[in-house]
């Protein structure tokens, strides 16, 4: 079976390091990736691509990404909800933005559970991020245990509702759908499951912020997902691209999964 591309929506391969490779390192990595990617002759307007490095490395990123006009998007790992101020630790929207990132993870599962990030902490962040125009890249899946529970959408549907809950305008969001489950467990959804709860999420974008934005808004799978199972995913229709962690600190299995088209079975 093809990949069908929605032309609302360019698919997104993003690689969320976590808290991996320091600025050297970054710097060697990038300029690999984006090289290796346009010698093999990749569309990156067809299939975006987004690396999501330590804060620290992000003012090195940028200074080659801009020199060498790269065409890769960045952006932070998490953002504060706050502008300015006395918030030891806290990075500001206005930074990200100021440093060129486009997009902002927001709501990580990593973050909720070993940060005790609430629902409304991510509603705050989601509302900071599009304050300073960064398009947040909203977290949410089900524990294992919410699974047997409550069944595939339930956790990750009221997870999103309450990260919309002060959106308000037409925004530029994308949504990643990561069961908590499948992280870097090497058990990924099937894309079935996947497509499952990416078709719920899309009607809370739509009974949140309409037909027209919930049209064009990216649903992203995170999982466990290597070159290996990506074409699965991407097979269905409202799964727009990925969130990877471990195979993106691979330049050869993220260009690969980048580069999917290429080794889907047609
Ligand atoms: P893995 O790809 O390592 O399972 O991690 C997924 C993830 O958490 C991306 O944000």
């Amino acid at each position: 079976m093809a990949v069908t591309i929605n032309p609302r929506r360019t698919p997104l391969i993003a690689g969320n390091w976590k808290m991996n490779l320091d600025h050297l390192q970054a710097i060697a990595f990038v300029q690999k990736l984006a090289w290796g990617l346009k010698d093999a002759g990749h569309d990156f307007t067809a299939v975006e691509v987004a690396v999501f490095p330590p804060f620290t490395d992000l003012r090195s990123v940028q200074t080659l990404v801009s020199a060498d006009k790269l065409p890769l998007a960045f952006g932070g790992q998490d953002v504060s909800a706050h502008d300015s101020g006395a918030y030891t630790g806290e990075i500001s929207g206005a930074f990200l933005s100021q440093l060129e990132c486009q997009y902002v993870i927001i709501g990580h599962s990593e973050r909720r559970t070993l940060h005790r990030e609430t629902d409304d902490d991510v509603a705050a962040k989601v509302t900071a991020a599009l304050k300073h125009n960064l398009v947040p890249i909203i977290c949410v899946g089900e524990t294992a245990e919410d699974l047997e529970q409550h069944g595939p959408s339930a956790v990750p549907v009221s997870q999103l509702r309450a990260a919309l809950a002060g959106v308000t305008n037409a925004a530029d969001i994308v949504v990643a759908y990561e069961p908590v489950w499948a992280i870097g467990s090497g058990q990924a959804a099937t894309p079935e499951q996947a497509e499952q709860v990416a078709a719920a999420l899309r009607s809370v974008l739509e009974e949140s912020l309409g037909q027209d934005v919930a049209g064009k808004t990216r649903i992203l799978y995170g999982g466990s997902v290597k070159a290996s199972n990506i074409a699965g995913f991407m097979r269905e229709p409202n799964v727009d691209g990925a969130l990877v962690g471990g195979a993106s600190l691979d330049i050869a299995e993220f260009s690969s999964i980048v580069r999917y088209q290429k080794h889907v079975g047609v």
